[in-house]
C-alpha cells in the first residue's frame, strides 16, 4: 500500500488575470521508507506540495489519500489530529520555543501527539550529536544546534512521514552536510519517509529519488544515488552468496579447522 497518494492534486490562488496554479494536477505516490528530494525553481510549488501533504493547506481540487485512507480536508480540528499523529515538520528557520531548553522543545511536540517518551526524545537529541546540550536554550546554541533540536522535535514523536522544507537553507555547506547527514542517518536506521525540499543539488545525493517540479507540475521523477547505492551493496552482497554457495563444503571445512584451532 503507498504511504501517500495524490490523484489530480491543484492548488490554486486568485481568480481570472491574477490566477496562480501552484499545484496543477500532480500526481504523485510514496512509499514507505523512501527518501525524496524535491526540487525547482522558486514558485514552483514545492512548499505548496509539502503543505498539503502535512494537511496544513487545502487543495482546491483532487484526491489525497494516507495508507489507503482519505486525509480529512477541510476539518480544521481533523486535520490538526492527522498531523500530529502523522507528520513531522522540520521548518527552515526551525520555529523553536524560545523560553524552552532543547530537551523541552522536543517533549512538548511529543506530547502534542499524544506520547510521553523522554528516552526517545534524549535518544534522538543524542542522535543528532546533541548530548549534553539538552538543557540549553535556543539563543544558547549556533544555527546549526537550532535545526538538529529541529530535527530531533520532529523525529521524536515517530512520524510516518517527515517533511522539510529547506531545512538547510540557513546552514553554511559544511554544516549543511553534517545536519543532513545526521538526519539521513535516523531515516534509513528507522525506515522512516522523508521527502526535503532542497535548492542545492548537491543536497540530492541523500535521495532514493528525486523529484522536480516546475510552474506547479512535476516536470521529473527520477531515483537518486542513494537508491543506486543500495542496489550496488545488494548486488554485490548477492554475488557473494553465491561464490560461498559455489565453494559450499570447501568453506565450511575450512571454518571448522579455523574454529578447531582455537
Ligand atoms: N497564499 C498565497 N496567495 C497567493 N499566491 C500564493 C500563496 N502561496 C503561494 N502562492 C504562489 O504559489 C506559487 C507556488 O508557491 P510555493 O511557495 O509553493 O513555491 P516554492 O516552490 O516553495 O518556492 P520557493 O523556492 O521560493 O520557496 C508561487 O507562484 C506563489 O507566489
Ligand atoms: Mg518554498
Amino acid at each position: 500500500m503507498d504511504l501517500i497518494s495524490l490523484e489530480g492534486i491543484s492548488r490554486f490562488y486568485g481568480e481570472g488575470e491574477t490566477l496562480v496554479k501552484a499545484l496543477d494536477e500532480v500526481d504523485l505516490k510514496i512509499e514507505e521508507g523512501e527518501i525524496v528530494a524535491l526540487l525547482g525553481p522558486s514558485g514552483s510549488g514545492k512548499t505548496t506540495l509539502l503543505n498539503v501533504i502535512s494537511a496544513l493547506d487545502v487543495p482546491t481540487d483532487g484526491n489525497y489519500q494516507f495508507r489507503g485512507q482519505k486525509v480529512p480536508l477541510g476539518h480544521v480540528e481533523k486535520m490538526t489530529t492527522f498531523r500530529r499523529e502523522n507528520v513531522g515538520y522540520i521548518f527552515q528557520f526551525f520555529n523553536l520555543i524560545s523560553d524552552l531548553t532543547a530537551e523541552e522543545n522536543v517533549l512538548l511536540v511529543q506530547q502534542l501527539s499524544g506520547l510521553n517518551d523522554r528516552e526517545r526524545a534524549k535518544k534522538m537529541l543524542s542522535l543528532v550529536g546533541l548530548s549534553g546540550l539538552e538543557n540549553r536554550f535556543p539563543a544558547q546554541m549556533s544555527g546549526g544546534q537550532r535545526q538538529r533540536v529541529a530535527i530531533a522535535r520532529a523525529l521524536a514523536k515517530s512520524p510516518r512521514i517527515i517533511l522539510g522544507d529547506e531545512l538547510t537553507g540557513n546552514l553554511d555547506s559544511k554544516t549543511s552536510r553534517q545536519v543532513m547527514e545526521a538526519l539521513i542517518d535516523i531515516v534509513r536506521a528507522e525506515s522512516s519517509t522523508l521527502i526535503y525540499v532542497t535548492h542545492d543539488e548537491k543536497l540530492t545525493k541523500y535521495a532514493t529519488r528525486v523529484i522536480k517540479l516546475d510552474s506547479g507540475k512535476i516536470v521529473s521523477d527520477e531515483s537518486g544515488e542513494l537508491a543506486s547505492t543500495i542496489g550496488h551493496a545488494k548486488d554485490s552482497a548477492r554475488k557473494l552468496v553465491k561464490e560461498v554457495s559455489k565453494l559450499g563444503g570447501s568453506v565450511s571445512s575450512t571454518i571448522n579447522r579455523i574454529k578447531d584451532s582455537f
